[in-house]
């Protein structure tokens, strides 16, 4: 009977053991615009780099090309990353398709080397069709220059990860409530995420944090995205306690990165997947 009382209390000391009731949750390797410390954002190469790397998922931006077609880029207008100016809205893809999307890219790797392939801005279709089976998508739908919505975005976004069947490996991103709100009432099931950061967070923290929590449930996201220089530890308990998962944006710091490792964030989106990847699977074995 000893004996039996003895291997029972030994049994239930080893259950207790840190490595099994603190295992580290693993947080998802999100490559911000494909990585954009390591090649061009929002381009092929840098879609392509991050999956070898290793990344859960890319994350991008969706605009609208003049002729109503989705296209992947940040800004609104062409001059900061591209050889063209203007709004992007005011180019057809074919006029789109002649700039260079890698012109103006500087990252860890120093200055683009000679001879390497001319990167153009892709199509949704050209980056899904390259992803597809490789890694998940975090495709954030932006607004026009003026903060407007583009007309019908929302469909098209819907309708080309339809096409490749990549709705259940997509989670869709916006700092636009009504933007989410749209997808969701196109599709309930499509996961949907509400970015959140200085201005919402500014105008919002005032009225508290179960405020932001129920404004944020409301929405009937699946996560919150919070940019990483604002996250408290009350948020992140509020959104958690309200059943949302939580991620952040954009961590490119080591410390920062265990730190939210630690923290066991659902995601952390990164310019450097590398880094991050490696990490993770230091802090998360
Ligand atoms: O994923 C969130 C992040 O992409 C939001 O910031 O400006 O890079 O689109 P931004
Ligand atoms: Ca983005």
């Amino acid at each position: 009977m000893f004996t039996l009382i003895f291997l029972l209390t030994l049994h239930c000391l080893a259950a207790d053991t840190p490595s099994d009731t603190q295992k580290q949750k693993r947080p998802l390797v999100v490559a911000h615009r494909g990585g954009s410390k390591l090649a061009p954002e929002n381009t092929l190469e840098a879609f392509s780099n991050s999956i070898a790397l290793g990344a859960d998922a890319v994350e991008l931006d969706v605009h609208l090309s003049k002729d109503g077609v989705p296209v992947v880029i940040h800004d609104p207008v062409l001059d900061k990353t591209t050889d063209g100016f203007g709004l992007v809205e005011n180019h057809t893809l074919l006029e789109l398709k002649k700039l260079d999307a890698g012109v103006r890219f500087k990252g860890t790797r120093g200055p683009r080397k000679q001879g390497i392939e001319i990167q153009r801005i892709p199509s949704l279709d050209e980056v899904l069709q390259r992803i597809k089976g490789k890694a998940n998508l975090q495709l954030e739908i932006k607004v026009r220059q003026d903060g407007t919505r583009y007309p019908g975005i929302e469909r098209k976004v819907l309708e080309a990860l339809r096409n490749y069947t990549m709705v259940k490996d997509t989670v869709l991103l916006s700092f636009d409530f009504p933007t989410l709100r749209a997808v969701k009432e196109l599709d309930p099931d499509l996961t949907t995420c509400a970015l959140i950061g200085t201005r919402y967070l500014n105008t919002m923290l005032p009225r508290g944090v179960p405020a932001i929590a129920e404004e944020l449930t409301n929405l009937r996201v699946e996560y919150v995205g919070i940019d990483e220089r604002k996250v408290s530890s009350g948020l992140l308990e509020a959104l958690r306690t309200r059943g949302l998962r939580v991620g952040v944006w954009t961590v490119n710091d080591e410390v920062r990165m265990r730190f939210f490792i630690q923290q066991g964030v659902d995601f952390i989106t990164t310019d450097r997947p590398d880094l991050l990847k490696r990490l993770v699977e230091e802090l998360t074995p």
